[in-house]
């Protein structure tokens, strides 16, 4: 196997993920950050996100880590380099491309003087076009070089789920590779070939799209699935139980189709809203995308909306289990529970909120609700909401309380006074 020296830009949840993973695969990984904490946490052998199996990587991979601000000096060391910086959201939707042009303008001065053959690898989620038309002519501009004859360039989107993203590394359905030419092709089908997961060589273009398309799709059929869920629940008919006899057609699938209050995070709100935006740069107007947000954003209100059936909020305590935007993250990134929160402040109610690892996230966005130092505590509530399913909610004793439940725990659903599911 051929070891790499690679330069990872970013320290956050892509960037740390995949330097682990390619240090645990045998390469010698350069961390590049802005935010000396994160590095020295990595330099430690501890993950500077919550992300179950990163510490345990990164501190077993200690030999073959180090850490710098210094990005010229990364770039010059080694022989490639993967951008894994944000790309956040803009008002319009349209995404943010000043830390991808920033970095990309850095790395090209580094390669100027460099007599050695580098290749950039974008990991970060841009709309199609992005490499090709802004960040390649960026790279020869600053070093004076062309691509794919002095240096290396591609596209290779990343698919990894935040809680499971490390299995997702390692196990992932498919590696695409975007680039425009056969050389830094080869170099990534060398980088990615042990693992044993089908690689798909694309354009860079393509690579860009595919992304957009994979987030979306999962979005849409989210959406599908809680469109449904809310017209099953009308006529009492169990949207799981239909979901699963729909995915046991292999053309459909089972996966996402779990219906609830609909999805949160970092990746598909703002992926579906870039490509709305993207889409009607060229005219174009995404009704289905549309619809995948409009239903989405209604979602969390079927949740109170229940909870109304049977409590009326003001001067109430309500409890929330989970803050998280889903089980096994910190992320609170577009978590359903901030909308449910307000929602529920806006009719009166008091709040106490719990969740295993997401307090300390949450509580710069709601200081003023009470945050409980144990599930039990929740309980205690005049009402329970059930916002994310993380595994020890399967562990509580809900007998004798009212439960209105978003993400269907199974242990409320069977022992609770009164229950209530947003789509069963
Ligand atoms: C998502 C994609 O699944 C990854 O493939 C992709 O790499 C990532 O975005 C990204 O672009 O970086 P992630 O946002 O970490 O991953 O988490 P998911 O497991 O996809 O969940 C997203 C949201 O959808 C969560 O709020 C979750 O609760 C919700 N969801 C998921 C449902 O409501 N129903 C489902 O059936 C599945």
């Amino acid at each position: 196997m051929n070891t790499f020296n690679i330069t990872i830009i970013g320290t956050g949840y892509v960037g740390a993920v995949t330097g682990a993973c390619f240090a645990e695969l045998g390469h010698n990984i350069t961390f590049v950050g802005r935010d000396q904490k994160k590095l020295d946490l990595i330099s430690s052998g501890k993950s500077p996100i919550y992300e179950p199996g990163l510490d345990d990587l990164l501190a077993k991979n200690q030999d073959r880590i180090s850490t710098t601000t210094d990005l010229v000096g990364a770039v010059k060391r080694t022989d490639l380099t993967f951008i894994c910086v944000g790309t956040p959201s803009q008002d319009d939707g349209s995404i943010d491309l000043r830390q991808v042009e920033d970095v990309s303008s850095v790395i090209g001065s580094a390669i100027r003087s460099s007599p050695d053959y580098h290749t950039i690898v974008v990991k970060s989620t841009v709309l199609p076009g992005t490499t090709e038309d802004l960040l390649l002519p960026i790279l020869e501009k600053e070093s004076g070089k062309k691509a794919f004859i002095d240096f290396g360039l591609a596209m290779n989107p990343e698919f990894l789920k935040e809680g499971s993203a490390i299995e997702d590394f390692f196990h992932g359905d498919r590696v695409v590779i975007g680039s425009n030419d056969q050389e830094t092709s080869s170099i990534l089908k060398a980088l990615y070939g042990s693992l044993g997961v089908p690689i798909y060589t694309t354009t860079m273009k393509t690579a860009e799209m595919i992304k957009y398309a994979s987030n979306a799709f999962l979005a849409t059929k989210i959406s599908f699935a809680n469109e449904l869920g809310n017209l099953c629940k009308q006529i009492e008919i169990d949207s799981y139980e239909v979901f699963q006899g729909v995915g046991m057609d292999t053309r459909i699938g089972p996966h996402f189709f779990r219906s609830g209050i609909g999805f949160g995070g970092s990746c598909f709100p703002k992926d579906v809203r870039a490509l709305i935006a993207h889409a009607r740069t060229v005219g174009d107007e995404p009704r289905i995308l549309n619809a995948v947000i409009r239903t989405n954003d209604d979602q969390p209100r079927k949740l109170i909306n229940l909870l109304k059936k049977h409590v009326r909020p003001a001067g109430r305590t309500i409890g929330i289990l989970g803050l998280a935007f889903k089980p096994d993250s910190d992320d609170v990134r577009e978590s359903r529970a901030i909308s449910i929160i307000m929602d529920l402040l806006k009719e009166g109610a008091s709040v106490v909120a719990y969740d295993p690892v997401a307090m300390e996230n949450f509580r710069p966005l709601f200081p003023g609700i009470t945050y409980a130092k144990a599930a039990g505590e929740v309980l205690d509530c005049d009402a329970v909401l059930i916002v994310t399913e993380w595994k020890e909610f399967e562990d509580l004793n809900y007998e004798n309380r009212i439960v209105i439940d978003g993400r269907r725990i199974a242990k409320a659903r069977d022992e609770a006074a009164i229950y209530e599911g947003v789509c069963w």
